[in-house]
């Protein structure tokens, strides 16, 4: 099978690994890739957002399969031009794509089939207040629709605390108060591949977006992840898939616009039920890095059968019992402004501990052959071992030998799981 995959960052270098590594694969092209995806693939510079650009690379190359990664390119509808020149394509049209591209989209599909999501409502007047506040139930939580994110937030289980901060925000001049689900469970990432009408759940995952230790400090791409997730309910998967990621794609294919490619359901597991937080439309990054290091099924045969309808003829997934760690070694002032250019060392001595591969996101080389720092997130360290506290133990080994200057990392990805 000869496949393009676009995308340039650590998830797509995983995904490169596990397409590359597979017999079914005769030929890699990743556009446009990273100093990673070169080692085991052609990469190609192109505009991978740019459809003509992308099919007249696919067509050269008598692509069987083209692997989207990111959602830029599905936004700009890259997968629609690819299937109308007859290219099957693992990645959802930009129709579908609005999962992820619109929160209301999002939530309007969610309400016409009865999927739990985190609600919001968003309130002017006092009764609207007081009916969003009995409606959601203790705690509440209650936000200033005026100010910054995180900011004029209270938190409470006393109804009267609750609509006294609420009326002070209506208060305000042209004040909007916004009241929402509190989710009070942990969050579980479940990858869903879809074929437009059959659904496969990928091993769930969970990631860590706060890029201190403790999830201290701003949101980030993700700072790290790991699978198995022990303690999920053992039925997790096939509940996902049953109330929420099927009625969604049994939604979008009675609209028309079916999804083919990978449903990401960001969950939060709460004491009222599973809720969505946000559907992605894509392999989420950094959970990809771990969950496909467990992968011992044939993943281009999956995502082939996904792009040509025929998921429900193909054997589900399967797993290596061996838990994943994935942490994110991160540039200096990622996420903020970025120092760039700093000279990467150790990758072969950490890839040297036992069960660990080190996957690039935002490397290059300079003009002397060193590997430096071009972005924000610079490598995934991901290691396999018996448990997750070997897995730990091992990626935290192998981040040891690397040196980057000012590199940012968290020291608890997985801690106690
Ligand atoms: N893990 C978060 C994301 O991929 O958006």
């Amino acid at each position: 099978m000869k496949i393009l995959l676009l995308g340039s960052g650590a998830r797509e270098h995983a995904l490169a690994r596990a397409l590359a590594s597979d017999p079914a694969t005769t030929e890699l092209v990743v556009a446009p890739g990273n100093p990673g995806t070169a080692a085991i693939a052609t990469n190609l510079l192109i505009d991978p957002t740019a459809p003509e650009e992308v099919v007249e690379l696919a067509t050269q190359m008598g692509a069987d399969l083209v692997v989207v990664g990111p959602e830029a390119p599905l936004v700009a509808g890259v997968a629609d031009t690819l299937r109308q020149a007859g290219i099957p394509t693992f990645g959802p049209g930009a129709e579908a794509s609005r999962l992820e591209g619109s929160k209301a989209f999002a939530k309007e599909v969610m309400a016409a089939v009865g999927v739990p999501t985190a609600e919001v409502a968003v309130c002017t007047t006092r009764e609207e207040l007081e009916v969003a506040l009995d409606r959601f139930g203790a705690p509440h939580v209650v936000k200033d629709d005026g100010l910054a994110a995180g900011k004029g937030v209270v938190v409470t289980s006393e109804r009267a605390a609750a609509l006294e901060h609420g009326l002070a925000c209506l208060a305000k001049e042209g004040g909007r108060v916004v009241v929402e689900d509190y989710l009070d469970g942990p969050e579980v990432s479940l990858f869903c591949v879809c074929d437009g009408a059959t659904v496969r759940p990928l091993a769930p995952a969970q990631d860590f977006k706060r890029l201190g230790d403790g999830d201290a400090g701003p949101n980030t791409g993700g700072m790290g992840s790991y699978t198995p997730l022990t303690w999920a309910p053992e039925d997790l998967s096939e509940q996902v898939v049953r109330e929420i990621a099927q009625p969604v794609v049994d939604e979008l294919a009675r609209r028309g616009t079916p999804f083919t490619g990978l449903l990401y359901c960001g969950l939060a597991l709460t004491s009222k039920g599973l809720r969505v937080v946000e559907f992605n439309v894509r392999f989420g990054d950094p959970e990809t890095q771990a969950v496909l290091a467990r992968l011992t099924s044939s993943l281009p045969e999956l995502l082939h059968a996904a792009a040509t309808g025929h998921l429900a003829d193909t054997p589900g997934p399967t797993w290596s019992q061996q838990a994943a760690v994935d942490v994110v070694l991160a540039a200096p002032g990622y996420p903020g402004t970025v120092t760039t250019g700093g000279v990467i060392t150790g990758v072969e001595a950490a890839e040297a501990v036992e069960g660990v591969h080190v996957l690039h996101a935002g490397t290059g080389l300079s003009d002397d052959g060193d590997l430096v720092a071009t972005g924000g997130r610079v490598l995934s360290i991901v290691a396999l071992g018996d448990d997750v506290a070997q897995a730990r133990q091992r990626a935290y080994e192998a981040v040891s030998r690397l040196h980057l200057d000012g590199a940012q990392y968290r020291t608890d990805i997985a801690a106690g799981r």
